[in-house]
């Protein structure tokens, strides 16, 4: 087990460092910039179907919910077709209005979650033609799906989903980008821009690994005894908060939730004092000026912020009581370098508090059972 770790002290560190891999091995073969094409088989013979589908729903569970919801912004902004995400286990019990003009994408890590299963069996007795996302090959979602993409982010063994999760957004990018080069909403310079900048992701993360560990760490450190914490951002980094509350609930036992900045005034703001840490999703892209304001909310009433905002940021930075600094990047691209260091806080305060990161209690890497 020591020589898998490769030297790291727990599998959800070296899966987390393994990222700048991971996400090249996803869009290896696939995304080839110099040719300006995104070369993907499983979507080849399927490209009509998908862009003339009256409408998209991403069904998954966890984590693979999130990278959905992602998912979400990201096809209806580049191919503009309707998308809606659900939970699988909410889809399969409440009979959906689903039919053959509709396209089900089912996302698992496992490709094993019982749920996901039963809800892609639901869509497919109704006509749906389904596409999976999936990590493990030749798992039972792989074989029952129509058609789909595997993100050949390597085994996961952590039960906490980190590199799989980053794989899983590189591989709905290179969908959402495809389809709307295919169905003609994204032109050439913009297709060219941002499959570009997709190309220089790994290298980024690389970057944001480098940069932000040790910081992460003394953040770390000092929120060990917290009992609750908030997430929150705006945008395609409204799931990435989500996912940044998840990583923290499920392997360090702290309250976490995550939220739409926006919303903080619609409740949560209440729950802000002193005691309460915020971790923030700031950087400089989207509506950072309601990111600023909603700062500027928190620390009014004395909570403790930690920014992930973009090098060289002073504004947030002069108000957070934390910051770590992240390379800039298109806002759709934006979660995938927001989420690592996430990761990490999740990981150190576990780490910190003695508990089994790897392995966290009541928690199964596949959720068999419904
Ligand atoms: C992620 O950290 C969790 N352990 C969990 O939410 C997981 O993402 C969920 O059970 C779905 O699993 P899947 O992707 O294998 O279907």
């Amino acid at each position: 087990e020591q020589i898998e770790k490769g030297g790291y002290e727990h599998f959800m560190l070296k899966e987390i460092f393994e990222q700048s891999k991971s996400v090249l091995d996803t869009m290896r073969g696939r995304l080839l910039v110099d040719e300006g094409v995104i070369k993907m088989a499983g979507i080849w013979d399927h490209l009509e179907r998908l862009t003339n589908a009256e409408r998209i729903i991403i069904i998954a569970c966890g984590t693979s919910w999130h990278a959905g919801l992602i998912g979400e912004y990201l096809i209806e902004e580049f191919a503009r077709v309707p998308v809606e995400v659900e939970y699988a286990s909410e889809f399969r019990y409440r009979n959906p209005i689903i039919t053959s003009k509709d396209v089900v994408i089912a996302i698992s890590q496992s490709g094993e979650t019982a749920d996901t299963m039963a809800a892609i069996k639901l869509a497919k007795e109704k006509g749906a033609f389904v596409y999976g996302i999936c990590n493990v090959v030749d798992s039972s979602i792989a074989r029952v799906t129509d058609a789909g993409s595997y993100t050949h982010a390597g085994p996961e063994i952590g039960v906490a989903s980190t590199k799989a999760f980053t794989a899983q957004l590189t591989i709905l990018s290179l969908i959402a980008i495809k389809l709307g080069n295919h169905n003609g909403n994204l032109g050439k310079a913009d297709f060219m821009r941002l499959i570009t900048e997709l190309d220089a992701i790994p290298k980024k993360i690389e970057e944001v690994l480098n940069s932000v560990d040790s910081v992460v760490k003394d953040i770390a450190s000092k929120f060990v005894n917290a009992t609750n914490f908030l997430y929150l951002g705006r945008g395609y980094n409204f799931p990435t908060a989500l996912e940044g509350a998840l990583k923290l609930k499920e392997i360090s036992y702290i309250h976490a939730e995550g939220y739409p900045a926006a919303e903080m005034k619609h409740g949560p703001i209440a729950l802000i004092d002193e005691n309460m840490p915020i971790v923030i999703i700031a950087p400089k892209i989207g509506h950072y000026d309601k990111i600023v304001s909603n700062v500027q909310e928190i620390k009014a009433r004395k909570g403790k912020v930690i920014a992930i905002i973009n090098k060289g940021d002073t504004q947030v930075a002069s108000m957070a009581d934390h910051i770590i600094e992240i390379p800039e990047t298109s806002e759709c691209f934006s979660p995938i370098l927001a989420s690592i260091p996430l990761q990490l806080l999740a990981y150190y305060i576990a780490v910190e508090r003695g508990a089994n990161v790897d392995q966290p209690r009541n928690l199964a890497k596949s959720v068999t059972v419904e």
